[in-house]
């Protein structure tokens, strides 16, 4: 495929739960809860980009390409959107837009609270993104980007705690989180 086309593809690829989501409105078949599909619908897909971004490094180190390196800002933008339209939708279509519900569910519940914090530091990594934050900050950079691991813990936290009786999907999202974190502190140690 031509390098200059390479972008574009991916970023009609990383558009895929628009596409599904969109299929199952326009046919009807959101089921039973169709708020409550949105909403888990776009959590999910918020921890799988999550996913996403950390596998960036390892997959530049295990095929020695720097390639990967070029998606990296785009992968963590979509993260950032998907996770605000699944916050989005928990502030519209269940609540209606009410903020008090909402600031009362940060402050009671223990898994909107994780899953709040992640988004307001994912806000941060998004708003410091552009090649200009990257100058301003300069060393400082790289260590604030490294929030994007704390995001990945408080998203699996988030998960666990909201899933009452299901546990293999959360379990299964931590673990593949976990090895991606043991990678960067391997990767980090032989540096
Ligand atoms: C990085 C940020 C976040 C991640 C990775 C995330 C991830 C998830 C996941 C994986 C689910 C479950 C999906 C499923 O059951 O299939 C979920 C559900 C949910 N999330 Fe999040 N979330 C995040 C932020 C937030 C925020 C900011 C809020 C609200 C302020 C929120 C509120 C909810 C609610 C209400 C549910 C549904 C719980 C239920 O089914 O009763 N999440 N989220």
């Amino acid at each position: 495929m031509k390098k200059n086309y390479l972008k574009p593809t991916v970023f009609l690829l990383l558009l895929w739960p628009i596409y599904v989501i969109s299929y199952q409105i326009i046919f009807d078949e959101l089921g039973p809860e169709p708020v409550d599909r949105i909403i888990n619908h776009f959590g999910e897909w918020t921890l799988i980009f999550i996913i996403l971004t950390l596998s960036i490094s390892p997959l530049r180190k295990i095929t020695n390409s720097t390639e990967w390196l070029k998606f990296r800002r785009m992968v963590g933008l979509f993260t950032f959107s998907y996770a605000s339209i699944h916050m989005l939708s928990y502030v519209g279509l269940d609540y209606r837009f009410d903020i008090e519900p909402l600031i009362n569910d940060v402050f009671k519940k223990k898994f909107v609270f994780v899953g709040f914090s992640a988004w307001l530091l994912l806000t941060v990594l998004a708003l410091t993104s552009s090649d200009m934050m990257v100058r301003v900050l300069k060393s400082y950079w790289k260590k604030l980007h490294r929030l994007v691991y704390v995001i990945a813990i408080f998203g699996s936290l988030h998960f666990i705690w909201l899933s009452k009786t299901i546990f293999f999907k959360p379990l299964i999202y931590s673990i593949i989180i976990l090895i991606l974190l043991s990678f960067r502190i391997k990767l980090k140690k032989n540096a």
